[in-house]
């Protein structure tokens, strides 16, 4: 969750598959370019009522909790920070430029659109890489990585490496079409195997999650193994045993790690999760 810059772990694990050789060759074989069209971000026509916004948000005076930090929602002075440099500092033009010097394109899959970044590298060989983005996040989150992904580098033991990015807004997102209500991960997964292997002819690729996207990341890996030759996930989408299902399948924690772990998944069902009963249940009337 949050930010995390992993081409380097990316570089590591995939260092090691091709010296497994579980990643075969990649084949870009019959695709369907006509069903891909470009887009760029245009969204300065929203700029002013953006301004307007910001201008007419007050903030209250003083802090209504004082002397409890950020534990009882964001510091006053961080939010008065922010409101500042979105008003002062933030140059959307120049924002937008740099994301529109990414290749966009849309394409309908099962009656929705679906936006993705796709960079080839100038290598044919290189490896299919699908990176799909967390909750609350998009596609920005990988724009820092994609030109370091796309280009050559060299494995510990001295091969070439290189990824074709694609980066996908999950459906709901940015400029993917809101899915139906009862969509679930499995049809983002199905929809995500569309496009990679029907739409942009990669029979074999790779995918990563971050946060909320190693869900469709795994079951793309789970259920399209064919396809899905490897997988790089921030975490596995399971939810951690509490101490009663541990203590009922006689499961005993083995080291300081394991009962780390479960202190911390614990701590996050206590204290952590409002944010998720809310989208998970009142999604629509926050
Ligand atoms: C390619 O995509 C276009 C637009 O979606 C569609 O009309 C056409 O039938 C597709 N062609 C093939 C060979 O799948
Ligand atoms: C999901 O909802 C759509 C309409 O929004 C409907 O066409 C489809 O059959 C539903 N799918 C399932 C599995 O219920
Ligand atoms: C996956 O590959 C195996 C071995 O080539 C093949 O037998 C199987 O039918 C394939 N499965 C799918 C779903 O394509
Ligand atoms: C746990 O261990 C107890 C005692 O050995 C046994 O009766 C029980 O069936 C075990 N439960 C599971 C889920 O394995």
């Amino acid at each position: 969750m949050g930010r995390s810059t992993p081409n380097k772990a990316l570089v590591a694990v995939f260092s090691l598959l091709l010296a497994l050789d579980v990643v075969a060759q990649p084949q870009h074989n019959s695709h369907n370019s006509s069903a891909v069209r470009p887009f760029r971000v245009a969204l300065s026509a929203g700029l002013p009522h953006m301004y307007d916004l910001l201008r007419q948000s007050q903030l209250p005076r003083q802090e209504e909790y004082p002397g409890v930090a950020d534990t009882a929602g964001i510091d006053l002075n961080v939010l008065r920070a922010l409101q500042g440099v979105w008003l002062e500092d933030f140059d959307w033009k120049r924002e937008e430029e740099e994301l529109n010097s990414f290749k966009h394109f849309t394409t309908e899959i099962e009656g929705l659109t679906v936006h993705f970044i796709h960079e080839r590298s100038s290598d044919p060989d290189a490896i299919p890489i699908l990176l799909n983005h967390g909750w609350p996040g998009s596609f920005l989150e990988f724009t820092p990585i994609i030109k370091s992904l796309t280009s050559s580098a060299t494995t510990s033991d001295g091969r070439p490496v290189s990824f074709h990015v694609i980066a996908p807004s999950l459906p709901g997102f940015a400029f993917s079409s809101p899915p139906p209500a009862n969509w679930t991960i499995g049809d983002t997964a199905r929809m995500q195997h569309t496009l990679m292997a029907d739409i942009l002819g990669y029979r074999q690729f790779a995918v990563h999650g971050t946060d909320w996207g190693s869900g469709p990341s795994y079951t793309l890996y789970a259920d399209y193994s064919n396809a899905t030759r490897a997988g790089h996930f921030t975490f596995l989408p399971f939810v951690a045993y509490t101490p009663d299902q541990l203590t009922a399948a006689n499961i005993s924690l083995q080291d300081t790690l394991e009962q780390q772990e479960e202190q911390l998944s614990q701590g996050w069902r206590t204290t952590g999760n409002a944010y998720f009963l809310e989208q998970g249940t009142k999604a629509s009337r926050a």
